[in-house]
């Protein structure tokens, strides 16, 4: 063994949260200080400078501090090492309990009331039943397949898209190119819960939201975005909003983060906006997992939640 520094290489996340958490355990340095350093092993990174890494001469592991590794494809100069990520049973609870907020509000017609309130109407709008509502969602990974798992139990029907085959019990389950269109004809509310690849740029265009169920009791279809920003078009979720292909959405994030104050989206009323607040990285639930990882990796034991290189998630 070389060494022992764990590399922060973070860009808005608190830096100093995370090596007070860390450095009760292991060293740590802070990139560009450690530019070169031959004791740095690890590498915890959120949206670092391109090119850092690839200066680190016995770099091992890298661990995004996020469940998304999108930010590491800024990077050309990324290490041929592995790459970890997060999957933490706190993050995934947020991501649940924003999507059943989200799922329930739309079919409860929470933005219909919220209107009616603002103008002391009373006026009682048509609601289906749960089990009459059919959720989509769009990624059955690790964060897919707890939001479908909780909104079974809710009573929703729920389908599931994924790029390779999957079977979740309960779900009923698409996947690939093929089932793309019978998932959407066959969906009311549609969660996006993927990860931004190149195989999954701007996928929520007009075109896609159009295949979507609209002659439902919800009084048309719903979107939520809790993925990535890049994943959508927004001038196309506009336009669906606007030309009635789509009821309302719920964008928790965008092509444009923070979401610029001259944004449609701000002001538009079929619209509610969350500032990419769904599941955020907490690192008093993250660092312990990253540094047992760390210790199962010099006892020779292989690595968990490895990030496919070829796929980009
Ligand atoms: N808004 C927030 O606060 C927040 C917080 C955390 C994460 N996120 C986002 O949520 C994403 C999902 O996280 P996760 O942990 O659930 O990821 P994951 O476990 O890697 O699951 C990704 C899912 O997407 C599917 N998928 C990937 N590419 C696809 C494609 N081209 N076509 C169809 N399906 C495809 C995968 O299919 P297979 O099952 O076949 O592999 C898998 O089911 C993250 O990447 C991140 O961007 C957002």
């Amino acid at each position: 063994m070389t060494g022992d520094r764990i590399l922060l290489a973070m860009n808005g996340m608190d830096r100093d949260l995370w090596a007070r958490l860390l450095a009760g355990k292991r060293p740590v340095a802070f990139e560009p200080d450690a530019a070169d350093d031959p004791s740095i092993r690890f590498a915890v990174v959120w949206k670092h400078r391109p090119r850092v890494l690839e200066k680190l001469p016995n770099l091992k592991v890298i661990f995004s501090a996020g469940a998304g590794v999108d930010h590491l494809a800024n990077d050309p100069g990324l290490p041929d090492v592995p790459i970890v990520r997060v999957i933490d049973p706190n993050l995934t609870q947020h991501m649940v309990d924003y999507v059943v907020w989200r799922v329930t509000d739309h079919h409860r017609q929470g933005m219909f009331y919220r209107a009616q309130q603002a103008e002391r109407r009373w006026h009682e709008a048509d609601q289906p039943v749960s089990g009459a509502v059919s959720v989509g969602i769009m990624g059955l990974g690790n964060l897919g397949r707890a939001a479908a798992r909780a909104l079974l139990a809710v009573g929703y029907k729920v389908n599931g898209w994924s790029r390779s085959e999957r079977q979740v019990e309960g779900v009923t389950c698409f996947a690939g190119e093929a089932g793309l269109t019978p998932f959407l004809n066959a969906t009311d509310i549609l969660v996006v819960l993927l990860p931004y690849t190149a195989a999954t740029h701007g996928i929520i265009d007009h075109a896609l939201l159009a295949r979507l169920r609209r002659d439902n009791g919800l009084g048309g279809a719903c979107l939520i975005n809790a993925g990535r920003g890049k994943l959508q078009k927004g001038a196309d979720i506009l336009r669906a909003l606007d030309d009635g292909t789509l009821k309302e959405a719920s964008l928790d994030v965008f092509e444009e983060e923070p979401l610029p104050a001259d944004s449609p989206f701000w002001s538009h009323r079929q619209v509610f906006v969350t500032p990419h607040a769904a599941a955020a990285s907490d690192p008093a639930h993250l660092t312990g997992p990253m540094l047992a990882q760390m210790d199962a990796f010099d006892r020779g034991e292989p690595l968990r939640d490895l990030v496919d290189r070829n796929a980009g998630y």
